[in-house]
């Protein structure tokens, strides 16, 4: 068959999303060659691979068959990265590193100073939620990956390297702002701004309400904490952020953190992959260099109103 490595991993996208516009969005393509790569691809197979009903799309039986290859034509290729990045060492490798938006605001700190260890590394860094992470864990399609807690349904090393603690933020002069041991009950009077569904911040926030029996009314859902901290700041609301988001915001005083009896929400940082992935020389230092070294390097906020029970 006479179809191209592009191709495929269009069709991968819009398989995966059942959606032209949204496959399109991910690969930042136009949804008309989008759709030009799917209708070459279709042509070559001699079959249609997606069917259109009312506004919904699904694979036919031909594009079932063909997701199957191209997983699997994904993975050969990926290994065989691998194989040559290991043969590279870790001198000279690639990382393709994936992590939680939220992670986003440490990563790149703990990036600096490995990439100046290793200076001809070449890093590609994929920042999605976390809905986007476990796909790439279950398709393999990424060497280590960085979020706050690993899936239960997977097979994965995963390895807690520091602490992630969420806290309830409200902006400067909110009338709860010098309250001590606020109790969440009271917290639940206020208007919410919450992460998009499928962010970690977001789940484990819903958890912790519903483990303490109380609602939590989200107002307005905004898909990254920088939005969240903005909408708060103008007085919109209060959110739950995690305190890696929030050391210029503090620094500057533009937000504070509720004194709130049963916060902070304890959480931990997790690097992983999943087990029995042969990991690349680079990938196996940087693993290592973040177990060992993150801690050191990133420092959380100093905070004087947060508690320190629990
Ligand atoms: P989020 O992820 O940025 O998707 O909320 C953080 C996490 O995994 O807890």
């Amino acid at each position: 068959m006479n179809l191209t490595l592009r191709q495929l991993r269009i069709f991968e996208a819009v398989a995966r999303h059942l959606s032209f516009t949204h496959a399109s969005k991910d690969l930042h393509l136009t949804q008309p060659a989008v759709s030009m790569q799917i209708k070459q691809l279709e042509e070559e197979v001699g079959l249609p691979l997606f069917e259109q009903v009312g506004k919904k799309v699904f694979l036919t039986e031909a594009g079932k068959e063909l997701q199957g290859y191209a997983a699997t034509i994904q993975a050969t290729l990926l290994e065989a990265g691998q194989v040559f990045d290991e043969m590279r060492g870790l001198e000279r490798g690639r990382l393709k590193l994936s992590v939680a938006s939220t992670a986003n605001y440490f990563v790149p700190k703990l990036l600096a100073p490995f990439c100046r260890r290793y200076p001809h590394v070449r890093v590609s860094l994929d920042v999605t939620n976390r809905d986007r992470l476990l796909d790439e864990l279950a398709a393999n399609e990424t060497d280590l990956v960085i979020m706050g807690e690993p899936p239960g349904n997977m097979e994965l090393a995963a390895e807690s390297f520091m602490d992630n603690p969420l806290v309830a933020i409200a902006p400067t002069g909110h009338p709860l702002q010098n309250n001590r041991n606020i109790p969440l009950k009271r917290l639940q009077e206020e208007t919410f701004l919450v992460r998009e569904k499928g962010s970690g911040t977001r789940s484990a926030s819903e958890r912790f309400f519903a483990e303490h029996g109380a609602a939590l009314s989200a107002a307005m859902e905004m898909s990254s904490s920088e939005a969240i901290k903005q909408g708060v700041e103008a007085g919109l609301g209060v959110g739950l952020l995690s305190l890696h988001t929030l050391e210029m915001e503090l620094a500057l005083k533009r937000l504070v953190i509720l004194d709130v009896r049963e916060l902070p929400i304890l959480r931990k940082w997790y690097i992983m992959h999943r087990s029995g992935k042969r990991l690349s020389a680079v990938a196996r230092g940087f693993k290592d260099f973040v177990l060992n070294e993150a801690a050191h390097i990133l420092a959380l906020p100093t905070l004087p109103t947060l508690p320190t029970r629990r």
